[in-house]
């Protein structure tokens, strides 16, 4: 369906915006096997997006270029999920309800796709049902439905530490120029979190104000991914889609979350369109999206 036709079939719609881990520090463990983590978060333009109608009966539908690959993966439907546990909470106001969500992420990539629509489908159902729930209970429903739920509810630049749930926003984070690329290649979260060799990585350090565009550069930079290297031994991929990017001009690249979507960051949108439709070119069975994201200041 295309964007405009969402809007007009449906009343109230969503943007589920892509998360990007510009940096992912492993800094411990908790007993029950979650790891701590130092993240530096932002959210990219492009996104999944969703449609809500009021309905005789529940219904679920999906289009987009990942629509197929999700319908074929029933059990991890997190927007069912979040409709389920949202109308548990809320009771009689929750009414029959259309959903359509638009799959334009790749499922399984890092940039926290089913996260992001889980939290559109909060946004969405407690406008469509007129309902609001208090920040504390809401903040708690979406650390339910999975670790990246909360900061994807803010969609705007953060960082979050603890499993992800203690987000404190980031006000002077610039936007970027980013191409977004995965090679189709679905990776096991907690697969990568098993192959860590060290669980108590040194913490993210950030200076308390950045001020510009090249100094945040130099301090993502200056940052890592801890996931990223048994991420690369489960998927080969990512070290050719990280090359490839470099080769194309990114002033920076690097993996998000557990991947295996790597992102790289151009000196401007020309360029990164410019990179995308080439690297789309060389492998056009691959996923390249180029995309600008929020800034802090949104
Ligand atoms: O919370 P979510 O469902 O996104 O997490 C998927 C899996 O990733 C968890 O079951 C856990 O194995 C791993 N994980 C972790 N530490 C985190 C987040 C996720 O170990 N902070």
């Amino acid at each position: 369906m295309p964007e405009e036709g969402l809007a007009d079939a449906f009343g109230v719609t969503e943007e589920a915006r892509a998360k990007i881990n510009l940096a992912l520090h492993v800094t411990g463990q908790r007993l029950d096997g979650y790891h701590l983590l130092d993240m530096l978060v932002t959210f990219a333009e492009h996104g999944d997006r969703l449609g809500f109608l009021p309905a005789q009966a529940d219904a679920f539908t999906l289009s987009g270029r990942f629509g197929g690959a999700l319908a074929e993966d029933g059990g991890t439907n997190l927007v069912l999920r979040a409709r389920d546990l949202l109308r548990e909470t809320v009771g009689a106001l929750a009414f029959p309800v259309h959903i359509h969500l638009q799959k334009n992420l790749p499922i399984a990539s890092g940039i926290g796709g089913g996260s992001a629509d889980a939290a559109a489908t909060l946004r969405g159902l407690m406008r469509l049902w007129g309902t609001r729930l208090p920040e504390d209970a809401l903040a708690m429903l979406a650390l339910k439905l999975g670790a990246d739920v909360p900061m994807c509810m803010e969609s705007r630049p953060l960082i979050a530490r603890g499993i992800g749930e203690k987000i404190e926003p980031v006000p002077d984070l610039p936007a970027f120029a980013m191409v977004l690329a995965n090679p189709l290649k679905g990776v096991s979260t907690p697969e990568v979190f098993r192959r860590l060799a060290t669980k108590d990585n040194p913490a993210l350090s950030l200076a308390p104000r950045v001020p510009n565009t090249a100094d945040w550069l130099a301090a993502i930079d200056a940052a890592r991914n801890d996931l990223e290297p048994p991420a690369r031994e489960l998927v080969a991929e990512i070290s050719a889609i990280s090359a490839m990017l470099q080769a194309s001009g990114a002033l920076l690249t690097r993996m998000s979350g557990s991947g295996a979507t790597c992102f790289g960051i151009f000196a401007t949108m020309t360029a990164a369109e410019d990179a995308a439709a080439a690297l789309h070119d060389a492998r056009p069975d691959w996923y390249f999206q180029a995309t600008e994201t929020v800034s802090g200041g949104m």
